[in-house]
């Protein structure tokens, strides 16, 4: 399965975010705790990087316990001011407020000694499609004031938020990558809902994540499905031969009684989005450190091609493959 990104709106996107980052003093991004690295649009680091920086791994009721307070640790190590926060029910979100008021100490201590008292932080909250923007503002704020919808780029345009006494919030249409050049990243986003189905191919999708889900939850399947997983089971053709067993267990079975694995692949895809095989994580840490090391040397090799340049038009060409939440429509997205 290839994922190929064609962004649309981009222009927009680029004055939105140049027009608004000016305004800003810090941003708040919406992760997905299931694939917090996946789900992070690594062009923020740059376009933000005099801003303070918070990072809220969001839906962390559907994620693993286990590796939650792991991925919090990793954010952390790395200077961001973090959260776990389940949007839906509001658990973690009133922390939000002490989170930020930490990432932004500097700037109250400033605005202090100038004789500013309780002058509301500005903050820009961004994050991908579908990952929770709008429900995390609606339960910040305590009553419904943005829309909120079930598909991918709900959030649109451009409006201030006064979130509480202490922040004001500009809501921005998500940003997400146009171009997966890591396809290990589409494939995870497909995975979580990030991507509209109608362009995807479920049943391969479903493949890839038996097999994920045989490399990390190796229980999950048998639990769910009450089948027998081979040990060796590293390839399509083996996880196709799972899914298989799944459609006959479940009587998805086309005529002749043959096993249907295209409505099993829908099933097993349907029932890890609703965490029926359990709260999964599908990224750790500790799978992030050569990544890690190659975002530090092209960092280095960036900060020396900005001093023998302009700063902040360089920065912000730089972001032409950041798109709006806007142009995740179908016909700009291409998958084979
Ligand atoms: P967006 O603005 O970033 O595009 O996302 P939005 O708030 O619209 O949320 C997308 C979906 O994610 C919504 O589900 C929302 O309820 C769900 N969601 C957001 N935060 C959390 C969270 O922390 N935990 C869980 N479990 N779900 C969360 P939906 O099915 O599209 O809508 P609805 O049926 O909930 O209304």
């Amino acid at each position: 399965m290839h994922f190929q990104w064609y962004p649309g709106h981009m222009a927009k996107a680029k004055r939105m975010m140049q027009e608004n980052i000016k305004l800003i003093d810090v941003v708040i991004e919406l992760v997905d705790a299931r694939i917090p690295y996946s789900s992070k649009n690594p062009d923020i680091d740059t376009l933000a990087k005099n801003k303070s920086r918070v990072i809220l791994l969001n839906k962390c009721d559907m994620a693993d316990q286990r590796y939650n307070k792991a991925w919090k640790d990793y954010f952390e190590e790395k200077g961001y001011f973090v959260a776990l926060v389940n949007s839906k029910s509001g658990a973690g979100v009133k922390q939000v407020q002490e989170v930020v008021n930490k990432a932004c100490e500097a700037k109250i201590e400033r605005d202090r000694r100038k004789g500013i008292l309780n002058r509301p932080v500005r903050a820009m909250i961004v994050g991908i499609p579908n990952v929770g923007k709008s429900t995390f503002i609606n339960s910040f704020v305590g009553k419904a004031s943005t829309k909120t919808g079930n598909k991918p780029g709900v959030t649109k345009g451009k409006q201030w938020i006064r979130l509480s006494k202490f922040i004001e919030l500009l809501d921005t249409p998500g940003i997400l990558w146009p171009k997966f050049e890591d396809q290990a990243v589409g494939l995870r986003l497909a995975l979580i809902g990030s991507i509209n189905d109608n362009i995807l191919n479920t049943t391969d999708l479903a493949l890839e994540l038996v097999l994920l889900l045989k490399k990390h939850y190796p229980e999950v399947l048998t639990t769910r499905y009450g089948i027998e997983i081979p040990d060796v089971v590293d390839n399509l053709l083996g996880a196709s031969k799972i899914l298989e067993q799944i459609a006959i267990k479940r009587s998805c079975l086309i005529k002749g009684g043959e096993a249907d694995i295209d409505r099993a692949g829908n099933l097993l895809i349907d029932d890890f989005r609703g965490t029926k095989l359990g709260f999964i994580t599908l990224e750790f840490p500790s799978s992030f450190a050569k990544e890690d090391k190659k975002n530090i040397e092209n960092e280095a090799k960036a900060k020396d091609s900005i001093k023998s340049s302009e700063a902040e038009p360089q920065m912000i060409e730089n972001t032409s493959d950041i798109i709006t939440s806007e142009a995740t429509e179908i016909d700009e997205v291409y998958v084979d």
